[in-house]
């Protein structure tokens, strides 16, 4: 059985104060058993986060990390191998804030795939539609691209140690969600674009929903078959409500 994972993607907010506050808060939240809680805060309060979380059975994550395994003299990034070392374990490979503000290309967002697995980190690959290519009738073709850009680079055993989030553009921030429906459609697709090549790398990947996940919709979401938890913006910046939408995981 896979086991559901709700993960917190802090993006650019927060100030020492207010990093500290929900910290916290997380610290103090009752996590139900055997679901994984991780958080992604911006790098700068990554060893903040950590040291206030210790013991408290939450992984940290990172946002983005250098194409290259290794320090060096890379101007303004951050290596895996330094997001590890600090106690980072997870990183995000391929936001589509990324992919389309920052402009990164699948080339690149490749090279941190494989820096990040080199490090020992697990990358948590995002994929997704624009609303464009959704009402196009493209979404599985777009995200079945990007999902074979990986796997066309590294082969399917790269997804033995990585996690993939489906991110529908249109829902990231908007208040819109995927229908359960929707969102499972496009997972069972990924799940058997992975099994085509390895049925057990597909069977235990885990697939993370995200786009405008609150409490209040967390559980219809998670209780669909190949939905394995939640990729949570907005909602993760509120200690109260991500509780809440990890006791959704755990039901
Ligand atoms: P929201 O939950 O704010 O829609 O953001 C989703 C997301 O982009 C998580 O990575």
């Amino acid at each position: 059985m896979r086991r559901p994972m709700v993960a917190g993607n802090w993006k650019m907010h927060g100030t020492r104060a207010s990093v500290a506050e929900l910290t916290q808060g997380l610290g103090e939240m009752p996590i139900p058993s055997g679901i994984e809680v991780a958080v992604f805060p911006p790098a700068l309060f990554i060893s903040q986060v950590i040291d206030g979380l210790e013991g408290k059975g939450i992984i940290v994550g990172a946002q983005n990390s250098a194409v290259q395994p290794e320090q060096g003299a890379l101007t303004g990034e951050v290596a895996p191998s330094q997001l590890a070392e600090v106690g980072c374990k997870l990183v995000l490979v391929g936001h589509s804030e990324r992919r389309q503000i920052i402009g990164e290309s699948d080339e690149v967002l490749n090279r941190k795939f494989a820096a990040a697995q080199k490090s020992g980190l697990t990358p948590v690959l995002c994929v997704g539609e624009t609303l464009e290519e959704r009402e196009a009738g493209k979404t599985l073709e777009v995200v079945g691209r990007q999902l074979s850009s990986v796997i066309d680079a590294f082969g399917i055993a790269a997804f033995a140690n990585a996690v993939i989030a489906y991110e529908p553009v249109w829902a990231i921030g908007t208040g819109l969600t995927a229908s359960p429906q929707q969102a499972q459609d496009v997972h069972a697709a990924i799940r058997k674009q992975l099994a085509v090549k390895d049925a057990e790398v597909a069977n235990k990947v885990q697939l993370l929903y995200g786009g405008s996940v609150k409490a209040a919709n967390a559980a219809e979401l998670f209780g669909m078959p190949d939905i394995d938890g939640g990729l949570i913006g907005g909602a993760s910046l509120n200690a109260d409500e991500f509780g809440a939408i990890c006791r959704a995981a755990g039901n």
